[in-house]
Formats: C-alpha cells, structure tokens, sequence
C-alpha cells in the first residue's frame, strides 16, 4: 500500500532520489556509457539491443534529433563491433503528430542498420499506437525483409489476430521476427487481459503459435514460470537453438539470466541510456513498486 502510494508520487521526486533506482536500470547517459555496458555484456556471452531514452516528442523537430542521435549511435555501435541489434519507440519520431514524417524518420534509421547488415526492432507502445506501429512495421518489413522486428504484447486481446495477420509477411528463408512480452502500459479491461494467469496463458499461447509457424520470437520475460514454460515449448517443438532466443532489460533478475545463460541459450540484454532517463525510471518504478523498498533501504543503511 505503502510502496503504491510512493510509486504514485514518484514523478514528483528529486531526480537525485530516482537515479538512486536508475542507475543500476540505465547504461548511462551518453553514448560512451551505452558502448561500456555493452562491451561488457558482449564479454559475458550476452547479445545487446540498445535503446535511446524518449518517446511521446511535443514537435517534429525533436523527432529529427532523435533521429539523427540514432544514425550516430548505429555508426558508433557499429565501430566498437558491438554484437546487439536497436530498438526504437516510434512516438520518440512522431508517430502521434506526423506519421509519415515518423515513417521517413524510421526507414532512414532501418536503411542504415541495414546498410551494416543490422537490424532495428520496433517497440510497441500503448494501445493507441498499436495500428500505427502494425503498419510501419508492415511498410518496412516489405522493404527490408532481414532488417526489421517488431514487439507484440500478450496482455491485449487482439494480439493473437494481428499475429496471424501478419502471417503473409513470413517466409520460412526470412522468417519474422517477433519480440513477445507482456505488455506493460496500463491499459482497460475491455483492451487487455487483466489477471496474472490470464496474461501468462495469452503469453505461452502467442509463443507456441510462432514455433508451430517458424517465427523467430525473442522470449521477452523475466518471470520464472514463463521461461520454465518457454523451455517446455522449445522442448516439445524441439526448436534449434539458432530458431529463439530469451530477452531481459538492463539490471533486472540477472540470476535468472545466468542460468537461462549457462543452460546454452541465447540472451540479449535491452540496454537504454539517454537524457531522457527520469520518464523511463518511473515507469519501471510504478511497474514493480517493491522496488521501492530496495531504495529507501539504500538510502536508509547509507
Ligand atoms: P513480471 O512483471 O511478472 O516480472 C517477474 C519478476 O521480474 C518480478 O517479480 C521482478 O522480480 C522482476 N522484474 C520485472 N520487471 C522488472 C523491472 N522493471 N525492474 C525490476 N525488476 C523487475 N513492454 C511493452 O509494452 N512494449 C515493449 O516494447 C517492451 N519491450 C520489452 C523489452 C524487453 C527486452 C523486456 C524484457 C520487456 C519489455 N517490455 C515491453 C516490458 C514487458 O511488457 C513487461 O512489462 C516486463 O518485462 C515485466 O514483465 P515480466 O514478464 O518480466 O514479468
């Protein structure tokens, strides 16, 4: 009660006091702190995909920036040999303002992964983003086939047709490419499943529907029972180990990882960084209040 009364509050805190939370979530702020955790991650056997911080932009001049700091960090990634892929939030380049402007903005971005040979993952955000995002996906999924991913969330209710929708963009020689997660906007009862189980069951439903269909699906969890009941679904398609891989965010059950890990498995650790890290912070935060504790106690023993 306590935890969701402070995680309410939480946009309302000294940055000082977050960033007690932050920084073992964020690479950093720059591009040098994102090449130094993925630097290390690479050295532990673990893939990376980097995010810059920011989304919902005010205006379209905030979206070119945005774009032109991904350009670069492609560029630079690309020149440290970092073994990891991109994920971008498409509000960060003005979906809700200016979708074809938002579209120009993120072929450019795909063109140059593509151009390294790379590939950019699109997140998906609320509902309201969900048609829009399809869609970029679908334009650019048909112009860069390899280059291209996109997130599907197992929380809403319409995720199991958009799945098969977008079945006639898979071929067995280019398979899509599917992050699955929960989903972790709030979202209404009528859009999204609500309870536990429910979204667990969605969850395990949507992933055996990618390995019965051969999509590549990047196993985006960090509960125990979802990954105890991903490894059962591997087990039972018996999918080679080239055919999935399991995704974490930055910081988070990095035990869980271990042992996914040694078990021989793939990994990529979701690595944001950025000026934009408060907004992102207390998203996590309201997501997991528990957390909360850990800090006041951090802040408490000090
Ligand atoms: P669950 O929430 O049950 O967490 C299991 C346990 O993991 C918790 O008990 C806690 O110990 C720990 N944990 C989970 N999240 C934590 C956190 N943030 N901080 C600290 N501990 C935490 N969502 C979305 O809507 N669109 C997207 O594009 C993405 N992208 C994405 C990429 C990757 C790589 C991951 C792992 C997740 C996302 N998500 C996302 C977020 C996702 O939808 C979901 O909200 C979180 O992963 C939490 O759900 P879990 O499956 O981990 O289970």
């Amino acid at each position: 009660m306590l935890n969701r009364l402070i995680a309410g509050t939480l946009p309302l805190l000294p940055k000082r006091f977050v960033w007690l939370f932050s920084r073992s979530y964020i690479a950093g702020e720059t591009v040098d702190d994102a090449m130094a955790a993925c630097t290390d991650l690479n050295a532990a056997g673990i893939k990376t995909t980097i995010d810059i911080l920011g989304e919902f932009i005010r205006n379209m001049d905030e979206a070119k920036k945005n774009c032109e700091e991904y350009l670069a960090l492609i560029d630079v990634a690309q020149r440290h040999g970092i073994d990891g892929n991109y994920s971008v939030k498409p509000t960060m380049f003005g979906l809700l303002i200016d979708a074809e402007s938002c579209y120009g903005h993120l072929r450019e971005i795909v063109a140059r992964a593509a151009g390294h040979g790379n590939f950019i993952r699109i997140d998906m955000e609320d509902s309201g983003c969900v048609d829009l995002e399809l869609d970029v996906f679908r334009r650019l999924k048909t112009e860069f086939p390899e280059n291209v991913g996109l997130v599907l969330q197992a929380y809403l209710r319409r995720t199991r047709d958009d799945l098969k929708a977008l079945m006639d963009l898979h071929t067995p020689s280019v398979p899509l490419n599917f992050r699955l997660c929960k989903g972790i906007y709030a979202e209404p009862g009528r859009i999204a499943y609500q309870r536990r189980d429910e979204i667990n069951a969605h969850f395990l439903q949507d992933l055996e529907f990618m390995f019965q269909n051969g999509v590549y699906p990047g196993i985006a969890t960090h509960d125990r029972a979802l990954v105890d009941g991903a490894l059962a679904l591997i087990d039972r398609y018996q999918v080679a180990r080239d055919g999935y891989e399991f995704q974490m965010l930055y910081g988070v059950t990095p035990e869980l990882r271990r042992t996914i890990i040694e078990a021989g498995h793939t990994m990529r650790v979701y690595v944001p960084y950025g000026r934009h890290w408060f907004g992102y912070s207390t998203r996590r935060l309201k997501e997991n209040p528990k957390i909360v504790n850990s800090i006041l106690k951090s802040i408490l023993l000090k």
